[in-house]
Parts: structure tokens; C-alpha cells; sequence
């Protein structure tokens, strides 16, 4: 054995008594075309990868970039078409690399997930939509609220300001990836929306490579059984010029690109879905840094958008009134109210019905004909 061989055997048989754990477990999220991405973390450097079994042929899907497993991160996501996954179980699981060298690489332990069973779209009568926003940190304060809902969640959204900030990676993965994990269990999907706080910070711009939503942006749209959903990323509520950003944002080039894809998108996107709804944590979105994208919007028919950033429960919203479809502002911590969690009921005969409550019970109910 050369010198090179008994280091790696010897880095190789430490890597074994190191405290390797997950640090946070895995969770669904709808990324778009199609996709879910599961996500979770390590203590350490590591692999990940998911296995199951679809239409009786077992799969072993990896954490890659153009055919490298990625070995370098903590947190990691691996992408899976939905149809495998829907109302199907999964474990995850991540080995320890301390090196990968040109010719060798440093293992160690790997960790298995229990199973976890996935409930997709299952034909059900209503679809039980679980709108939150601006948590600001506070989960606990967020799930006395929670508790109160007397339907389970079908899909969770976080739809922006889940963290103040995202200064450092922790902010993200115990706040954003923590949180969607203790909401859903892994078990159902998790939609995220990014917040303008969720923009401020080092680590706020590596928070979309995690995603690997195709493209570069933090929208998109999907599908649950007969709702399409688009998903926008509002960005920052100010100019980019404004002294709080110091000189390090471009958002107005963001913004177009965003608004070039919205413009992209066929009328005929959500056509044949019975539900056509939009998130965007900013409701004002009929002037974002100059675009339009109400009438966007309204050209893909959407019939409700849900946001929050306004720190208010106003269920028929005055924001984009000359535009035909709803504005739901959904909640989020309230002065007066505590937090405010809504949940929105699709139901067969393409109604929707939102209720919001807050620790001390259910507070607002409101039907709307879409
Ligand atoms: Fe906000």
C-alpha cells in the first residue's frame, strides 16, 4: 500500500466514527415541468439520492449535474417526475464523501430514510390548499394557527417571507427547508414563493440552485390533478437604486426575464384545468419594476391570486380590481390578529372556498365562483 492508499484508508476509516446525520429531512417540492424535487440536508459533505419502486421496475435516482453525483454540499435535491412519485413511497439516503480526488475518493457512512409514503393527487373531491405567508421566523406561532384548520392539507404554499432574511445558509435550510418539513411531513407537496425579505442577505442568491427549477428563476408553473398553478417570483418591493440594497441587486433585469417568460407562455397553458390560480408573495403585481403581469394573468385566465406581504387578512382584496380575477390576501402575522393561516377548498363544482383563522380559531370565511 503507497502513501496515498493508506491516507485514504485511514481518512476513510475516521469518515466512519464521524456524527453523520441528516439535519434535515426530506421534502417535496412542486419545481415545475412535471418535476418534484426532494430536498434535504447533512451535517457533513455527502451524496444523496432517492430510491423507490414505480410500475414494478425499482429506481435509484441521484443528486447530479451533467452526469457528476454531486459531492461537495450539505444540502441536497434530486429530481423526480411526479407520476413516479404521486401516491407512492420513497426513502432517501446520503453517503458520506470527505474527497472526491481525480482517481479516489474518501467514503464513509451512509444514511437511510425510513419509508415515507407520498400522497399526490388521488382523484379526491376537494383539494385542500394551505396558503402561508410571511411566517417571518416565527413557525411556532404559525402552527397555533395551523392547528385550528379542520381540514388536512393537500398541498402546503409557502408563499414568501418565511425567513426575515437569508444571510447565511442556515436561514435557509432550518427556516425555509425546516419549516416546509414540519408542515408536510415529506408526505404531500410544498410549494415555495420567494418573498422580497427572502431576497436580502450572502446566501439569498444560492437559494434557487437548490430548487433546480429548469431555467434560472424562481417561477414556474404546475399541475395537481384539475388545478395549474403559476408561481411568480415578485422580488423586491423597492427600486434597485435604494440605499438598503447597497448597490447588490438587479432585479429590473430579473423582472424582465420573468415577465419575457410569463409572455412565453401559451393562453392555452391552463385551459383544460378546472382551477387556474397564481402565487406571488407581492399582490401589487400590475406594475412590477414596470411589467404588467396581471394582464398576463388575465390572458392565461388565471381566476385567483394569492399573496401576502401586507401583513393583512383581506379575502376580497382591491388589488388588481380592473383585472378579472380574485386577490386573496391571505394572512400572515397581523398585529391584531396574531398569525393568520388560510386554507383554500377547491371544490368539484369549481368553487373555492378560503377560510383563515388564527390561535383563537377560524376568523374569515369567504365562497367564490371561479
Ligand atoms: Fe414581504
Amino acid at each position: 500500500m503507497d502513501f496515498a492508499e493508506a491516507f485514504t484508508s485511514a481518512t476513510a476509516k475516521l469518515s466512519l466514527m464521524l456524527p453523520f446525520k441528516f439535519t434535515q429531512k426530506a421534502c417535496v417540492f412542486e419545481t415545475g415541468d412535471s418535476m418534484y424535487t426532494v430536498m434535504w440536508e447533512t451535517n457533513l459533505k455527502a451524496n444523496g439520492y432517492v430510491t423507490y419502486t414505480y410500475n414494478s421496475k425499482q429506481y435509484t435516482v441521484y443528486d447530479q449535474v451533467c452526469g457528476n453525483i454531486r459531492t461537495h454540499e450539505t444540502i441536497h435535491s434530486v429530481r423526480i417526475p411526479k407520476e413516479h412519485l404521486d401516491n407512492n413511497t420513497y426513502r432517501f439516503h446520503s453517503q458520506f464523501v470527505g474527497m472526491k480526488y481525480g482517481y479516489d475518493a474518501i467514503k464513509g457512512k451512509t444514511l437511510s430514510s425510513s419509508l415515507v409514503y407520498f400522497k399526490g393527487y388521488h382523484n379526491q373531491d376537494e383539494i385542500n390548499v394551505y396558503t402561508l405567508s410571511d411566517i417571518h421566523g416565527n413557525l411556532a406561532e404559525a402552527l397555533d394557527s395551523i392547528k385550528n384548520i379542520d381540514v388536512p392539507a393537500d398541498i402546503i404554499v409557502l408563499n414568501g417571507d418565511i425567513s426575515s432574511t437569508i444571510v447565511f445558509k442556515k436561514d435557509f435550510t432550518k427556516k425555509i427547508l425546516g419549516y416546509a418539513y414540519e408542515l408536510s411531513n415529506g408526505e404531500i407537496p410544498v410549494v415555495y414563493t420567494r418573498g422580497n425579505h427572502e431576497t436580502r442577505g450572502e446566501y439569498a442568491s444560492c437559494v434557487a440552485q437548490n430548487f433546480r427549477i429548469n431555467g434560472t428563476g424562481m417561477y414556474f408553473t404546475f399541475n395537481y390533478g384539475p388545478l395549474w398553478a403559476a408561481v411568480l417570483d415578485s422580488g423586491e418591493d423597492k427600486p434597485d437604486d435604494h440605499k438598503e440594497y447597497n448597490g447588490l441587486v438587479d432585479f429590473e433585469t430579473y423582472l424582465r426575464e420573468q415577465t419575457d417568460w410569463l409572455s412565453s407562455l401559451s393562453s392555452d397553458i391552463g385551459k383544460g384545468s378546472d382551477f387556474r390560480l397564481a402565487f406571488s408573495h407581492m399582490p401589487d403585481i400590475d406594475d412590477r419594476h414596470g411589467s404588467n403581469w396581471a394582464k398576463e394573468l388575465e390572458r392565461l385566465g388565471v381566476q385567483a391570486l394569492f399573496s401576502g406581504h401586507t401583513h393583512t387578512l383581506d379575502l376580497r382584496s382591491k388589488f388588481n380590481e380592473e383585472y378579472p380575477f380574485y386577490t386573496v390576501i391571505e394572512g400572515g402575522r397581523n398585529g391584531k390578529l396574531g398569525y393568520v393561516a388560510s386554507v383554500a377548498t377547491l371544490c368539484k363544482n369549481k368553487s373555492m372556498c378560503v377560510k383563515a383563522y388564527n390561535a383563537s380559531g377560524k376568523l374569515e370565511e369567504e365562497y367564490y365562483e371561479l
